[in-house]
């Protein structure tokens, strides 16, 4: 070969020898091939299992998608870019050959309300909202608007309510309703939606998965029923994980169970510890006894790993109030994400749910004085000095 040609092909495209890597490498290659056509044709047809083009398969997500699979006791996963290219995928597939309408939580993630309202209202899917926590309402619901698929979260994002999954997940099953659960606060250490009867769980893979705010990802989980029409939309519609998100993904998730435990047991400590500010009005957390939802968390989440999240309200503040009290944070980190090992703030009325009108927010729950904590793994001490010290 000449020099010029000697640049694109030399020391490229070795087959691994006998040897297995430990750890699954970064598969960074859009395309492979193989020794015959023919071995191309099967693995394009999917006759045989195998890697032609990374849309549809890469080895490195191949891996990840292995393991968010086995942890959630599913049939199939897909990886992709992000929590929200995820739930598009997850909602597109459940309504491609049943009603376009969707019955969704009335409280959800900013971004999930707005691409119901905004995106698949404009293309003629129209959506109503519920009470996740009135079953007789879901019931109704179900009969009169005939949903083609329903959406809630494990635990509603940022008022922390919890649903009785398996017992919407079975009204939806009598009538021929899949359930989608954006399972991204709870992990599959806390939750396992498919085990409560939920056909797809999606996760915001950027959060507690990959856990240390290096990656925007996300993953569909889904059941025998549901998995191939996934994996086929997503083949054309091309939503995936790249090589080294999918990595970072399987990297964070080898210490998920670690974090997770510290993750709650120092939300614990700071939910109590909140409670008895006088600065602090109202908390919202899973872990407190008297949460409105207590005897489904206790029957649903394993002891003591109740979530991380806790949202607060504070007392008499309103916008200006909450700018200077984030302000004052000194080793909290103020931003958008939740679910990394430092500890964030976030105030949702400006960034989660920012595109959500005033009105609609109210009927959320969501008020001005409402910051949302994702709490990490840091010391518990110097997180709660750190509020007290802002509080102040
Ligand atoms: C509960 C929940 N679901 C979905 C998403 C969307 O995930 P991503 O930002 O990875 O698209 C988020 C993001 O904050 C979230 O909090």
């Amino acid at each position: 070969m000449k020099i010029e040609s000697k640049l694109i092909h030399s020391g490229d495209r070795k087959k691994p020898g006998d040897y297995i890597p430990v750890t699954t490498p970064i598969h960074m290659s859009s395309s492979y091939f193989y020794d015959s056509m023919e071995q191309l044709d099967h693995v394009l047809g999917r006759q045989e299992p195998g890697q032609s083009y990374s849309r549809y398969d890469n080895p490195t997500s191949n891996a990840l998608e292995e393991l968010v699979t086995d942890l959630e006791n599913g049939f199939g996963a897909v990886a992709c870019a992000s929590g929200m290219s995820a739930m598009h995928l997850a909602v597109l597939s459940a309504l491609i050959d049943r009603p376009k309408r969707i019955l969704a939580a009335d409280v959800l993630y900013g971004a999930t309300t707005n691409m119901l309202l905004n995106v698949f209202a404009a293309l003629g899917i129209e959506s109503t909202f519920v009470d996740i926590c009135d079953l007789p309402a879901i019931e109704r619901a179900v009969a009169e608007f005939k949903p083609g698929t329903m959406i809630m979260e494990t635990v509603s994002n940022p008022m922390m309510r919890v649903g009785e999954m398996d017992k919407i997940a079975a009204i939806g099953k009598r009538a021929g309703v899949t359930l989608i659960v954006d399972n991204t606060f709870s992990t599959p250490l806390l939750i396992r939606p498919l085990e409560l009867g939920a056909a797809i769980s999606v996760h915001s893979a950027t959060k507690y998965m990959a856990g240390h705010g290096d990656v925007l990802g996300g993953v569909v989980i889904a059941d025998a029923e549901h998995f191939d029409c996934i994996k086929i939309i997503s083949r054309n519609i091309g939503p995936v994980m790249g090589p080294f998100e999918s990595y970072l993904t399987m990297r964070g998730i080898k210490t998920m169970g670690l974090r997770m435990e510290r993750h709650c047991s120092n939300a614990s400590k700071v939910a109590s510890w909140l409670a008895t500010h006088p600065q602090v009005e109202r908390v919202h957390f899973t872990g407190d006894p008297a949460h409105p939802d207590a005897a489904t968390i206790r029957r649903v989440f394993p002891a003591n790993l109740y979530g991380a999240m806790v949202s607060f309200e504070i007392r008499d503040a309103g916008r200006d109030e909450i700018f200077r009290f984030m302000d004052g944070l000194k080793m909290i980190v103020r931003a958008t994400s939740l679910g990394d090992v430092h500890t964030m703030m976030l105030y949702p009325s400006m960034s989660s749910h920012r595109e959500i009108s005033p009105k609609h927010r109210e009927r959320m729950g969501i008020r001005d004085n409402l910051v949302r904590l994702s709490t990490g793994i840091e010391a518990a001490e110097d997180i709660i000095a750190d509020l007290a010290q802002a509080l102040d």
